[in-house]
């Protein structure tokens, strides 16, 4: 029997039911819905984007509770060119964000969002990222005409019930997020399966932390609590309130003595960093009691603890994985995970009632229902090229549901830090694996970082696209600013984790990958874990320490020395135009860099 909708306001908040009966006011939906969180809740709003057309539920049988939606095909990923960050300055938001002035980008919001919802209905969607009570947790409410984005919502992040009561206690500032797909409805109007507006607007106030989504109904278009919140909106809160939020998984390596040791670690899009996090460790390692425990798989709040040492926590309560290239060889952890009460997004359909994606398995099925609802065949695939998934399509999958989840991955308290990894794709130049001499250093890594582009994106295939931090699309401030922020934090700190940079993609002088990745970098992992604990030995280079051949643990693996000095290898004329590229990330934040960031590059430079 279907719940009926929750008209009642669930709190007695009085800020909030103001709040809500404005934003009533603005958007004149059809109807307003309280979320409550429940599993009931979940499953009629499920049933209604069955007979609406949103969702299609797969096979009972082979994908339990699961459920698969097309989006429209203009609505299909993050739209970097249509974020904002409306800081009162445009010094504040910095050369690398989209910046319009707050007053006037407020005007143009009142004119969208007004009669925005009409003919749906507004759903009132409280949500914490991080575990419900923890000091580390931050709240949200958005305001929604998607139940699409409600019920991927209760899946990311923790929602309902809980969460008003906590508002209701009135301690914790809430950020408030208007969300709207912009597609109203007049009466008679008959909707499609994926209402989106061809105008987007994804936009930030920093200062009165507020959230304004318009026109997508898509990934973190749309599900405030991910990228905008717990990235653009949290790292301003962070800066302000001295701790960290960055685009990092967590995990925990535990050794065969049951040690446990946690790291952060960054990447750019597209360099596997889910498959990172749930990595399964070579099989003798595994024999010797090895093993790698998931926390998160792409957001971590990090915040100094009463003694000065990093803990960090997973805001988010799910994974919004990108499918195609997952398999159960690539992420056996990740096949698990998705294996029911997942939605999936723009993956294909099979003929069983089952989804399928590129790289799922060895070859493709004979006949698909593709990404937008097109037959297809490896046939047609050949012809024309078309992708039966799209390559962003997803899957919202339980974080609890994960084999390899940690059993603190809910620790309130989160969990210790002990060293930090940044990382990109590089053809050339980075080695496997090098550590930065201190905290300065380290920065100075992160911040100069970099990754190759791929066929995917628009711009010159193999150039290097600075990324510092991993934060380019998500930092929601002056990236000098951020860098400044890493900097200090430092002083807040009785110990700082070390800081590594690894490169998995480096190729040889054939074309050819160096190193085989996957649950091999597990044997890069134990020796970065060994350095963090002060126990395992290393050579110091011009650009940090690195392990010798006889360093790492080759248990298993037959890998020539000299493959190995390959792909550790310094190269002094490369690295002279690293450091150029270096430069160019400076010049366009010049007036906001940080001294240490110049002095490591000239000490750097000396060095080499
Ligand atoms: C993501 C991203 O979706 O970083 O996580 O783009
Ligand atoms: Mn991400």
């Amino acid at each position: 029997m279907k719940k009926r909708p929750s008209a009642k306001p669930l709190s007695e908040n009085k800020h909030l039911l103001r709040w809500v009966e404005k934003m009533v006011e603005l958007c004149k939906p059809a109807a307003v819905h309280w979320v409550d969180g429940s599993h009931e809740e979940y499953e009629s709003l499920c049933a209604d984007l069955v007979d609406s057309g949103t969702f299609i539920k797969l096979n009972e049988k082979l994908w339990p509770g699961c459920y698969y939606a097309r989006s429209d095909a203009t609505d299909v990923a993050r739209v970097e060119d249509r974020t904002f960050i409306c800081s009162l300055s445009k010094d504040a938001a910095g050369p690398t964000n989209n910046w319009v002035n707050p007053f006037e980008m407020r005007k143009k919001l009142r004119h969208l969002f007004h009669g925005c919802m009409a003919g749906r209905t507004m759903y009132v969607l409280p949500f914490s990222m991080g575990p419900i009570g923890s000091p580390m947790s931050q709240i949200g409410v958005q305001l929604t005409d998607s139940p699409y984005v409600v019920v991927n919502m209760r899946i990311m992040a923790r929602i309902g019930l809980p969460v008003f009561k906590e508002i209701d206690r009135a301690e914790k500032r809430v950020v408030p997020c208007m969300h709207s797909v912009g597609a109203p409805l007049k009466p008679g109007d008959k909707d499609v399966p994926w209402p989106c507006n061809r105008e987007k607007y994804i936009v930030h106030f920093p200062e009165t932390r507020e959230i304004w989504s318009y026109g997508s109904g898509y990934g973190g278009n749309a599900l405030l609590g991910k990228k905008c919140f717990a990235l653009r909106i949290a790292s301003n809160m962070a800066r302000d309130e001295g701790w960290m939020a960055e685009h990092m998984l967590i995990l925990g390596v535990e050794n065969p003595t049951g040690e446990k040791t946690y790291v952060a670690a960054a990447f750019p899009s597209a360099c596997g960093k889910t498959n990172f996090a749930m990595m399964i460790p070579p099989a003798p390692f595994k024999k010797k009691g090895w093993k790698v425990w998931t926390v998160g798989d792409d957001i971590a709040w990090i915040k100094p603890d009463a003694h000065g040492r990093l803990h960090a926590i997973n805001p988010e309560a799910g994974f919004f994985g990108v499918a195609p290239g997952t398999s159960v060889k690539t992420n056996p952890n990740a096949m698990a995970t998705l294996a029911k009460n997942t939605i999936f997004t723009n993956v294909a359909l099979t003929p069983e009632g089952g989804v399928w994606w590129e790289g799922m398995t060895d070859g493709p099925p004979p006949k698909l229902i593709d990404w937008q609802g097109h037959e297809w065949t490896p046939d047609i695939a050949q012809q024309t090229g078309a992708k039966a998934a799209h390559p962003n399509a997803r899957f919202t999958a339980p974080a609890s549901q994960c084999p390899t989840i940690d059993p603190a991955w809910e620790d309130p308290n989160g969990v210790p830090i002990s060293a930090i990894i940044f990382g990109g794709r590089r053809a050339t130049t980075m080695p496997l694996v090098f550590q930065g001499f201190n905290w300065s250093t380290g920065v100075y890594i992160g911040a100069t970082m970099g990754s190759e582009m791929t066929a995917a994106a628009a711009g010159t295939i193999g150039k290097v696209r600075r990324d510092p931090m991993a934060m380019l699309p998500f930092c929601g401030y002056h990236m000098g600013d951020y860098f400044r922020h890493w900097i200090t934090m430092q002083k807040r700190l009785s110990e700082t984790p070390r800081v590594f940079h690894v490169n998995w993609f480096r190729k040889g002088t054939d074309g050819k990958f160096l190193w085989p990745g996957f649950g091999e970098n597990m044997r890069v992992l134990k020796w970065i874990v060994d350095r963090a604990r002060g126990r395992a030995l290393g050579k110091e280079t011009p650009i940090g320490w690195v392990p010798r051949y006889e360093d790492i643990d080759w248990s298993g693996l037959e890998f020539p020395k000299e493959q190995f000095e390959e792909l550790q290898h310094f190269d002094r004329t490369l690295w002279r135009a690293e450091v150029m590229g270096h430069e160019e990330l400076f010049l366009d934040l010049h007036d906001h860099l940080p001294k240490e960031m110049v002095y490591e590059r000239e000490l750097l430079i000396c060095r080499m």
